[in-house]
Parts: C-alpha cells; sequence; structure tokens
C-alpha cells in the first residue's frame, strides 16, 4: 500500500491555537511536542497519524493554505475576509466568536448616516473598504493601523472605528460605542484547494469528527 503522506495544519499562534488543539484531543488527535509552551520550535509531528503541526501569525495561515504549504489552516473569519486567498472555508469551530463592528463615539452616529466623508481607523482596511463603499455606498478615507484602533477616535486621527468587539470592554474604557454591526465572526477551518480534492477522504473524515464532536 501506498505510504500516506503527511497532512500539514498552520494554527493561528494564541488562544485560538490553543482552542484548536483542545478541540484536536477531543477527537484523538494529540500533538504532546506542542504543549511544551517553552520550546520554540515552529514545526511538531505526530509520526503515528502523519500530521504536522505549525503556529503562524493569524493573518500568514490563509497565505500558507492557498500556496499549500499547509493543507489545512484553522484562523478568524476576520482574517480570512481581509486576505481573501483562494481556500475552501469548510468549518465554522463555534469558539473565538466576536463581532466586527463599525464604533466611535456616540456623535458620530450622524456622519454614518448622511454618507459624510469620514476617516475610518482599523487594522482590516480591506474589510473596511468592502462595507463602506460596496455595502454602504459611503465614500471614506482608510487609515490603517496596527494595534490599539480605539485610539483612532480619541486622539482624533479618524472618526470611527472598524475593528474586533469581544467583550466590548474595550469600547467601554474608551468611552466608544458599536455604531454599525458588520458581521458576527469566529473560528474557521480552510482547506487548500487541490488538497481537498487529493486528500479528500483524510480530509472528509476530519471534518465529519469535528462536526460530530461540536454537535
Ligand atoms: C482586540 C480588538 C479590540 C479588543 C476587543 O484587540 O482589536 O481592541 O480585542 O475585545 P473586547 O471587546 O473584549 O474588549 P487585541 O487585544 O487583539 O489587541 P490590539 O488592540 O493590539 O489589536
Amino acid at each position: 500500500m501506498k505510504e500516506e503522506r503527511y497532512l500539514t495544519f498552520a494554527l493561528g499562534k494564541g488562544r485560538l491555537a490553543n482552542k484548536t488543539l483542545e478541540l484536536f484531543e477531543k477527537i484523538g488527535i494529540t500533538c504532546e511536542e506542542m504543549k511544551d509552551k517553552d520550546s520554540r520550535k515552529l514545526i511538531f509531528v505526530n509520526e503515528e497519524l502523519k500530521l504536522k503541526f505549525f503556529l503562524a501569525k493569524g493573518p500568514d495561515v490563509p497565505t500558507y493554505v492557498e500556496y499549500g504549504a499547509a493543507d489545512i489552516g484553522v484562523v478568524g473569519k476576520d482574517t480570512i475576509m481581509e486576505e481573501a486567498r483562494r481556500v475552501y472555508e469548510v468549518l465554522d469551530l463555534g469558539f473565538g466568536k466576536c463581532r466586527m463592528c463599525v464604533c466611535g463615539p456616540e456623535s458620530a452616529r450622524e456622519l454614518l448616516k448622511h454618507h459624510e466623508r469620514i476617516r475610518v481607523a482599523t487594522k482590516y482596511p480591506g474589510i473596511a473598504k468592502d462595507y463602506f463603499y460596496n455595502k454602504k455606498h459611503q465614500t471614506v478615507d482608510i487609515i490603517k493601523l496596527n494595534g490599539s484602533v480605539e485610539l483612532g477616535p480619541i486622539v482624533e486621527l479618524a472618526d470611527v472605528i472598524v475593528d474586533i468587539v469581544e467583550t466590548g470592554s474595550t469600547l467601554r474604557e474608551n468611552g466608544l460605542d458599536v455604531l454599525e454591526e458588520i458581521c458576527p465572526l469566529s473560528a474557521r477551518m480552510i482547506v487548500n484547494q487541490v488538497s481537498m480534492q487529493m486528500q479528500a477522504e483524510r480530509i472528509k473524515k476530519l471534518i465529519n469528527a469535528i462536526k460530530e464532536e461540536l454537535s
């Protein structure tokens, strides 16, 4: 019989990766090596199941999967939307739930109603552009930031922000509100388009096992 090749997973570093590994353990996929928090190793192998895992920066996960460097990726829907890579999104894993929202001070609500030209600060210029240009038909200036986006309206860099809201406490503590909701978000599994054909049986089995565990 032909030796099975390795199936490679790219996991977005941090909370999502931990949650993913917890879920994988429940369906019998373990990777002991990965639990060593002090390890600087980048790639981990489960020889028995012929699986490899690596941790990557969230926005790089769809890139690894599109090019086939990873067969399967787990990453937030926000990143999938922003990166817009050619990958199949096959499963909502149900954790990492939050919302993509337009936020700002209450006083900015009017600016959104009247389609004024406003400044929008965000880590997600692609999502912000799509929302304002294609869905709201409002011309805006988008300012890309790399984090602590809530500062934008506070220091008057921008009128509003497009950002992730989970508990809402960052907004509350900074006197900002959700003004409009763009879409719900959660962790998703993505698959390389060629792997989905060539490794269909193994990948479908995995998807079904996860679905069963989640139901
Ligand atoms: C995210 C997001 C918000 C915050 C929302 O930031 O950009 O700032 O979490 O969570 P909350 O609604 O529970 O307060 P993150 O912590 O990833 O850091 P960043 O601001 O540097 O991007």
